[in-house]
């Protein structure tokens, strides 16, 4: 493997006191899945509009196939496919129309995009809604024909900013097999960026987890959770007394905090440090209200390396259905 994508040092400053890209250097590697994951306004999308020349990097450089973003735009606009964050596609034109237009765009020769274009459409199961007009699509079947339009001119990497902003579960796990579909058929390197936890978990082969402007991590998904350290048990308590020196203490535990009468607990292995935790705290004649044991998650490991949880980190941001409901979830 080779990288496809070099990044140096870049900076983005929109004013005095926005500094939205700090400083990031990372590779990404021919043929993988990479993306970009942090919440809302972590300089996601100015890095995406960087790299794919919308937008003049303030310092720093990058190149993409070997071509530098500052001195061969043209060149790296021909080698990328890209996927904006808001809906490109004509409404009143049919699927198969828009297929066209974007192949005229790129100056696809006709026989070769009638061709590719039945093809592209297949692989997103577009074909029998292909002669409708995209005002009549589902915001999943609008995603799709997004990503056959982006690969129309045989980009070597393809850019997607929050591919799944907005649509359901569902649908959303259904358009991480077109993209996981896409990428294989067409022997692509797919960068992306999300603020939604399980598809960068699901999808990635590498996450850089980016806060503030700043790259803070950078790893396949299973080092990043990994690297949170254990196991981690959630104990609701009812007890005067607070147990954290007593429930730390405990053999396996690794540390333990309290908040309010909630103690989160991590442990090498979950499984053996539980007994021996609920029995020191039976021990002590406290009642135990709840009990949750969990394997670390991608949400654990941005906590750990942002300082903030990622839900948390969203609330400032954009109405997250499924970021509330977890919300909701934990309330209970
Ligand atoms: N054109 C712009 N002018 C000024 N500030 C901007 C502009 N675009 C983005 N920003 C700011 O830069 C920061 C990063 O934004 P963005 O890259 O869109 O984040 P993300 O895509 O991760 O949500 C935010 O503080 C945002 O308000
Ligand atoms: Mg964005």
């Amino acid at each position: 493997m080779s990288a496809i994508v070099k990044v140096e040092n870049l900076v983005k400053r929109f004013s005095e006191d926005v500094l939205a890209v700090d400083g990031i250097s990372f590779t990404v590697e021919e043929g993988e899945i990479f993306g970009f994951l942090g919440p809302n306004g972590a300089g996601k999308s100015t890095t995406i509009n960087m790299l794919t020349t919308l937008l003049r990097p303030t310092s720093g450089r990058a190149t993409i196939a070997g071509l530098d973003i500052m001195t061969r735009q043209d060149d790296v606009r021909r080698a990328i496919g890209l996927v904006p964050q808001d809906l490109t596609v004509d409404d009143e034109l049919s699927g198969r129309e828009n297929m066209y237009l974007q192949a005229d765009l790129y100056d696809v020769p006709r026989d070769e995009a009638k061709r590719d274009i039945e093809e592209l459409l297949n692989v997103v199961d577009l074909e029998d809604a292909a002669d409708r007009l995209v005002k009549t699509y589902s915001g999943g079947m609008r995603k799709r024909l997004e990503l056959a339009e982006g690969l129309i001119h045989h980009p070597r990497i393809l850019f997607l900013d929050e591919p799944t902003l907005g649509l359901d579960i569902q649908t959303r796990s259904a358009i991480w097999d077109y993209i996981k579909d896409l990428k294989a058929k067409h022997n692509i390197t797919v960068f992306l960026t999300t603020h939604y936890l399980e598809e960068a978990d699901g999808l990635c082969d590498r996450i850089g987890i980016i806060d503030h402007g700043k790259i803070v991590a950078l790893d396949t998904p299973a080092t990043l959770k990994r690297s949170v350290g254990g196991d981690v048990l959630t104990i609701g308590v009812r007890s005067e007394d607070d147990l954290t020196g007593l429930i730390a203490a405990v053999p396996g535990v690794i540390s333990a905090k309290k908040e309010d009468s909630v103690y989160r607990v991590k442990a090498v292995r979950g499984e053996e440090a539980t007994p021996e935790v609920l029995k020191a705290i039976w021990e002590k004649g406290a009642t135990v209200t709840s009990v949750e044991l969990s394997r670390p998650t991608l949400d654990q490991a941005f906590l750990e390396y942002t300082g903030r949880s990622m839900r948390d980190a969203e609330q400032s941001g954009s109405f997250d259905r499924v970021a509330a409901s977890h919300a909701a979830r934990r309330r209970r």
